[in-house]
């Protein structure tokens, strides 16, 4: 167990202890993806990354999360070779993509953001042509394409258009098609997006699996309950470089503290009362910004502020966890970059 301490920014140095005896030591062990100051401009001059250092462990289960345009989806395409690189390196389970191109990509299972299967084959004959074209002899396709579309509950849907899936179905197709070359590390870029819940949780429940069964997955969500749920590493990137990461317990631990704005009955008074571990302040005449920590009783806040005479009429959370992660992650890097 590691203890939730403060993420590391940038590239994590390497923590392996030098006082577990007897241990096999995890400081040489081979990551599954390992991303060296990593560069892309886009041939419009966009730098969508601007110098990214990850790594991934090998059986991890790990989040790459950021907002809109952070630059997400180009590192996904340079690690699957879908875009060049301007600058850096990427190794694959020890394999250097530039130079071993090939053998890197046959250990590597991608679901792209986008849906781009032919809506007009049937899922099995996708799944094993794509078995095919990465060199899986046909019966050993088959059998893999049975155990898979079984797996992502789309058997009877086997000899039916594509087309005619409902969206969830069309994903976890996507997911199955990449698990037909036994991919030792599986890519999944925003595989949930625009999926109600219901079958977003079966996904989870569908990766979990795979994950358990050995192969390391990374994934990039713009949902933290999604990565909360799933992930136990994660790097937050935005505008093109790694504001945070390490564990998500770590990350986790930073968001112990809630902000409401309470709506008062008449005004605030001059003085406000003091209350132990909270933060309160005028957000206007007839509203308090309260901030305080989660594991704190509200009761206690209420008892306060009603012997102060001020009496709560209703209260909202300031924002919602996404947006708070977001907020404090991605606006303290750049806080001294830019006023907004
Ligand atoms: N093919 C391209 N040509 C030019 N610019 C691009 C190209 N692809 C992406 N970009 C730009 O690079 C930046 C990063 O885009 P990217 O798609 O990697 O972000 P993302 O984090 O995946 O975003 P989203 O969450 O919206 O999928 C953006 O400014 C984007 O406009
Ligand atoms: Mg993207």
């Amino acid at each position: 167990m590691t203890q939730p301490t403060a993420l590391a920014t940038g590239p994590r140095p390497a923590t392996s202890g030098t006082a577990t005896v007897g241990t096999p030591a995890r400081a040489d062990a081979v990551p599954a993806l390992r991303v060296r100051d990593l560069r892309k401009t886009y041939d419009n001059k966009v730098e969508a990354l601007k110098g990214v250092s990850l790594d991934v462990a090998e059986g991890d289960f790990f989040a790459l999360l950021g907002p809109n345009g952070a630059g997400k989806s180009t590192l996904i395409g340079i690690v699957s070779s879908l875009v060049n690189l301007s600058d850096g390196a990427v190794e694959i389970f020890g394999t250097d993509l530039q130079r071993r191109r090939d053998q890197a990509m046959r250990l590597i299972g991608l679901v792209p953001q986008e849906i781009n299967f032919n809506m007009f084959e049937k899922p099995l004959d996708i799944l094993v042509n794509y078995a095919g074209f990465y060199g899986v002899p046909r019966e050993q396709a088959l059998a893999r394409a049975e155990e898979e579309l079984k797996r992502a509950q789309l058997w009877d849907k086997a000899d039916k258009m594509s087309r005619t899936l409902s969206g969830g179905m069309k994903r976890r197709l996507m997911i199955a098609r990449a698990m037909m070359t036994r991919p030792r590390l599986l890519i999944l870029d925003e595989p949930t997006a625009g999926v109600d819940i219901e079958i977003r949780r079966g996904m989870w429940k569908t990766l979990r699996e795979i994950n358990a069964a050995g192969t390391t997955i990374i994934l990039t969500t713009h949902y933290l309950e999604e990565a909360e749920s799933l992930c136990r590493n994660l790097a937050i990137i935005d505008q093109g470089r790694i504001v945070q990461q390490g564990p998500m317990k770590a990350l986790l631990a930073m968001l112990d503290v809630e902000g409401f704005l309470l709506d008062i009955d008449g005004t605030l008074p001059a003085a406000l009362p003091y209350i132990e571990g909270a933060a309160l302040a005028a957000a206007d005449d007839h509203t308090l910004d309260l901030e305080m920590p989660r594991a704190m009783d509200l009761n206690r806040v209420f008892a306060a502020l009603g012997e102060a005479g001020i009496r709560v009429r209703s209260m909202r959370t300031k924002s919602n966890r996404l947006e708070e992660l977001f907020v404090r992650m991605i606006a303290q890097p750049s806080a001294a970059g830019s006023a907004a």
